[in-house]
């Protein structure tokens, strides 16, 4: 058995070598928030964050992830009464479509935030280059990311109601 710390719980799995981590975490932990978009690593879909930096879980292996902190979009809210910012500010501008993507946006965009909260246009164009949406929720996406910037910059809680 393998031990994985997921959002800060233990979670004992079986990972063959070479076994994905999007696979242990939808089908053994049943967090199945982080969706499966192309598996080859060109999409996002499946973007969680390995000791705070966003990875493509579907082409990493979960041995590999043994011992560091995996969070998953289920682990993002500071507690079970209050979404991140992030959330909150994608409720604000209705950000998804279809919403298969949005998982992978969000944790780029968390990841984005925490390590530049105040990203230009062009590092928000960098940061998110890697995640497709087919339903090219683009500029929502875009528009999200910088009210929750905003949010962060002046501390005070980002309101759902617009
Ligand atoms: S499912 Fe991992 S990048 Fe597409
Ligand atoms: S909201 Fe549908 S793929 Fe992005």
């Amino acid at each position: 058995m393998t031990r994985l710390t997921i959002n800060g719980k233990e979670f004992e799995v079986n990972a063959p070598a070479g076994m994905p981590l999007l696979w242990v975490i939808r089908e053994q932990c049943k967090l199945t928030g982080t969706k499966f978009g192309c598996g080859i690593s060109q999409c996002g879909a499946c973007t969680v964050h390995l000791d705070g930096q966003p990875i493509r879980s579907c082409i990493t292996p979960a041995l590999s992830t043994e011992g560091k902190n995996i969070t998953t979009i289920e682990g993002i809210a500071p507690n079970p009464d209050t979404l991140h910012v992030v959330q909150q500010a994608w409720i604000a501008e209705q950000t998804p479509q279809c919403g298969y993507c949005q998982s992978g946006q969000i944790m780029s965009a968390v990841a984005l935030l925490d390590a530049n909260p105040n990203p230009s246009d062009e590092e928000i164009d960098l940061a998110m280059s890697g995640n497709i949406c087919r339903c090219g929720m683009y500029g929502r996406i875009k528009s999200a990311i910088k009210r929750a910037s905003e949010a962060l910059q002046s501390s005070t809680p980002n309101p759902i109601i617009p």
